[in-house]
């Protein structure tokens, strides 16, 4: 979950006449479309087309899990046979309608999910060819996320699993980041340690058996895919950032500007908040004197700079307690430059490792699909009265 906006900060919400101290949601018409990727139809969600539920084989391989994504600013929903047929995965991104303020406006997000989730979901059965008959569970993302959009996907997934009279099987977000390279990688054996990196969240994991955790650290500021998009609203590359510093560094010389290397020797913990700072000053350092900063090279350096302390860390966490796989997963796992300097590195350390295809790196219900197949293999259901936990943790 990339941060969201703060109300008064750089490109913040508030709208004059706001409480201080209180979000409130930019003027925006919503006459006009806030998602326009799906069609907004709810075909094919009437009861009357409904047929007959199918009898269900207990822990076949053919289990159908229907899952919903909606802790951020996606709105996903996702088909999987067994643990890791594909049969469909819709992701309506609301990119597009943060990008004007530069980051994620929580009710903005909340409203797009109500207004997204019954038409990803027509959608997900259509391309799976299924109807919610055929369906065995319900996968959900419980959290951790933002409140107004998690409660959005919860009600759906709970109303769905109430209706057809099916399990609900709440899903940890982060915990479904590492099960995307299990639908890619079936082969990726335990223990393992995860790299997980998003606009939320920064931690290396121990995962020694399906749902055991052990959280070898965390980062003690923002996160890495939140220092990407900070950076790239500071170079005013729009949001999400991330994809476009990957794109930019390219150009770029990543030796251009030493940037520092943030607790590159010290424990297993992150902290990216001063590199982001360096890369800002630098930024107006320049200007200042007149100069316009070469941006491809302050993408590149930058990149550089993250992506070092991202695989020493993770390598010296793995080699230290003696893990045989790495896992990366998370948005920032589609960062070209990590995936290949983490293989490099993780290669001459004899270490195995695994990403997920880039599509499957970035929030999507695949993802909880998977996570979810596992919980229901292990005979954990959710009760219908749970609740969205914003700061759900893995372990
Ligand atoms: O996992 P995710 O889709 O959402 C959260 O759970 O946070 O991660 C989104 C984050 C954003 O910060 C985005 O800028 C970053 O992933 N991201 C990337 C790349 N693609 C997405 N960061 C660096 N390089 C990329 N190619
Ligand atoms: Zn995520």
């Amino acid at each position: 979950m990339p941060e969201p906006l703060v109300p008064g900060g750089p490109g913040g919400t508030q709208t004059s006449g706001a409480a201080p101290g209180t979000l409130s949601v930019p003027d925006v018409s919503f006459a006009e479309p806030l998602v326009d990727e799906l069609e907004l139809t709810t075909a094919g969600l009437e009861p009357a087309t409904l047929p007959r539920r199918k009898e269900t084989v207990p822990n076949s391989p053919e289990t159908l899990i229907l899952a919903i994504e909606t802790s951020c600013d996606e709105t996903s929903a996702a088909v999987l046979r067994g643990d890791r047929t594909i049969l469909a995965n819709v992701v309506s991104s609301q990119s597009a309608l943060h990008e004007r303020y530069g980051g994620i406006v929580p009710e903005l997000a909340s409203r797009a999910h109500v207004q997204a989730i019954n038409p990803a979901l027509a959608e997900v059965l259509r391309q799976a060819d299924v109807t919610f008959w055929d369906l065995d569970a319900i996968a959900v993302t419980l959290g951790p996320g933002l409140m107004g959009s998690l409660v959005v996907g919860v009600a759906a997934a709970k109303s769905l699993a109430a209706l057809l009279e099916v399990p609900l099987i709440g899903v940890n977000h982060l915990e479904a980041h590492i099960y995307a390279n299990f639908i890619e990688h079936p082969e990726a054996s335990l223990p393992a340690l995860a790299l997980i990196v998003s606009g939320g969240h920064t931690l290396l994991v121990e995962m020694t058996d399906h749902g055991l955790y052990e959280v070898l650290g965390e980062t003690l500021d923002d996160a890495a895919g939140e220092a990407f998009d900070k950076v790239a609203r500071y170079l005013g590359l729009g949001y999400p950032g991330g994809p476009v510093v990957d794109r930019l560094a390219a150009q770029g010389n990543p030796k251009a500007i030493p940037f520092p290397r943030p607790m590159l020797n010290e424990g297993y913990d992150f902290s990216f908040s001063g590199l982001k700072t360096a890369a800002l000053t630098y930024m107006d350092r320049e200007r200042r004197a007149g100069r316009e900063p070469e941006i491809a090279d302050v993408c590149a350096s930058f990149q550089a700079a993250v992506v070092e302390v991202l695989v020493a860390k993770t390598i010296r966490a793995a080699v230290e307690n003696e893990i045989p796989t790495v896992l990366l997963c998370g948005g920032v796992a589609a960062n070209s430059l990590l995936r290949e300097s983490l293989e490099v590195a993780c290669t001459a350390a004899e270490i195995k490792v695994y990403h997920p295809s880039p599509a499957l790196c970035t929030d999507n219900a695949a993802m909880v699909a998977g996570c979810g197949y596992h919980r229901y293999r292990r005979g954990i259901r959710t009760s219908l009265d749970a609740t969205p936990d914003p700061n759900f943790p893995i372990t």
